[in-house]
């Protein structure tokens, strides 16, 4: 097979990597790729968004497969592109994909389907926005409808914060488009957990629960990020759970789906809260998590492309889905001042040594990198991706952290307590 990964980041390194592995997998392109995909295949220079370009390669390249990593290209479209030029894609339509693209729709979708989610109301004027947020009182969320970058989103703590979220979203137009329509809701408390699932259409077979870490900082401290680091499986949510949370929050929405026309094939991925009063939806993903891709592909030991390609033909079955009993942790290493500005073109050592630490054990996933003649240099925020594998929890985080010391470029910096959550609950 010649396989067609679209994206940029340490999920589509991953991805890129895994699919390599597989026998049944002959060439792999990435576009656009970056410093790590370019050892997986080849690197075309066309970007995720642009969707007659990539039908165009695909077409070109005679491309048996099409693995959309990030959610702005389904949002716009490329599946239903391909797929009427005959290429087929792992991902779901651009109606489907709205559960990601638009706030609103998500929350519609939840009180369709019965889906725990916390309250809310949808506002396109700021006044009667405004007045909800007073009316909830405290901490509550402000969400642009639209997709805004991961900034979006403001857990305001007070309502003077709530407002001025609101003001930022809809009247000075911070988010363009994207925060013309605004969700507010209840803030939820809790500790928060990534629950994915492969989607054919009908069936739905479950991944490992993650956990991400958004804040930039140890302690859940700093401004919120795209992820600092995962890790699988989260003992939060063990496996006990999963058929639990299959029917709460995977199965109503396959079934809300399918009977709108549009049923969900891809990955579903369910932010939650583990509330109190129960788990509940933050959010639902039309894709893989990154980080969380990251750790979960390290410990899959069935075939990738063929788990693909059965979701995308409605054939899929849980027998295709195993993964390994150890546990797997990532640490995201990123340039210095992200999320905020950083600078690019860092020169970066140390990615054959951290994986040297780890026998077959650990690899380094590149995300915002690039090669500039021959030299690698960072080129975003996340810049790497260390993932290790352990026998339990404790030793892969031990063996990342690891391999992290062996990484270098000028100002890296990197959370050091990725993990210390679900260690702690085990007891450690
Ligand atoms: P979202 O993109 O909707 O997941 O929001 C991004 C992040 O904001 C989530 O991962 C949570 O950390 C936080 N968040 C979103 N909604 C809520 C909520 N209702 N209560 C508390 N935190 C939230
Ligand atoms: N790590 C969170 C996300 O991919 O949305």
């Amino acid at each position: 097979m010649r396989i067609l990964v679209v994206g940029s980041g340490g999920r589509e390194h991953a991805l890129a990597h895994t699919l390599t592995k597989s026998p049944d997998v002959s060439t792999v392109f990435c576009a656009p790729g970056n410093g790590g995909t370019a050892s997986c295949g080849e690197n075309v220079a066309i970007a995720d968004t642009d969707v007659r370009g990539l039908v165009a390669l695909a077409k070109d390249r005679a491309v048996d497969l099409v693995v959309v990593g990030p959610e702005a290209p389904l949002v716009a479209g490329l599946r239903d592109e391909l797929e009427s030029a005959g290429v087929p894609c792992f991902g779901p339509d651009a109606y489907a994909s709205r559960l990601e693209g638009s706030k609103a729709f998500a929350k519609d979708v939840m009180t369709a389907a019965g889906v725990p989610t916390a309250a809310y109301e949808t506002f396109t004027e700021a006044a009667p926005a405004r007045a909800y947020a007073k009316k909830i009182g405290g901490p509550v969320v402000v969400k642009a409808d639209g997709l805004a970058a991961g900034k979006g989103v403001t857990v305001a703590r007070t309502t003077e914060e709530a407002v001025a979220a609101i003001d930022e979203a809809m009247v000075a137009g911070a988010f363009g488009a994207a925060g013309s329509t605004v969700v507010v809701e209840e803030a939820l408390i809790g500790e928060e957990v990534s629950f994915l699932a492969f989607c054919d259409g009908k069936t739905a077979v479950p991944m490992t629960a993650c956990q991400d870490h958004k804040a930039a900082y140890d302690g859940d401290a700093g401004p919120n990020t795209g992820g600092m680091g995962a890790y699988c499986p989260a003992p939060i949510l063990p496996p006990a759970r999963y058929d639990e949370m299959m029917a709460l929050v995977i199965q109503p929405i396959m079934a809300e789906m399918a009977k709108r026309g549009h049923p969900f094939t891809g990955i579903l991925y369910a932010g939650l809260m583990m509330t109190a009063a129960g788990p509940k939806v933050l959010e639902y993903n039309v894709r893989f998590g990154d980080p969380e891709c990251q750790p979960l592909l390290m410990r899959l030991e069935s075939d990738l492309p063929a788990i693909f390609m059965a979701c995308r033909s409605g054939r899929l079955t849980p027998d295709l889905v195993r993964w390994s009993p150890q546990s797997a942790l990532c640490v995201v290493v990123a340039a210095p001042g992200y999320p905020g500005s950083y600078p690019k073109g860092l020169a970066i050592s140390g990615i054959e040594a951290a994986e040297a630490t780890g026998e077959g054990a650990v690899t380094v996933f590149q995300a915002g990198t690039k090669l500039d003649n021959g030299r690698l240099v960072t080129s975003g925020g996340r810049v790497l991706g260390v993932t290790a594998l352990g026998a339990d929890l404790t030793a892969a985080q031990a063996a990342a952290y690891r391999a992290v010391e062996k990484i270098h470029f000028e100002g890296a910096f990197y959370r050091r307590d990725i993990g210390d959550k679900g260690r702690k609950r085990e007891g450690n």
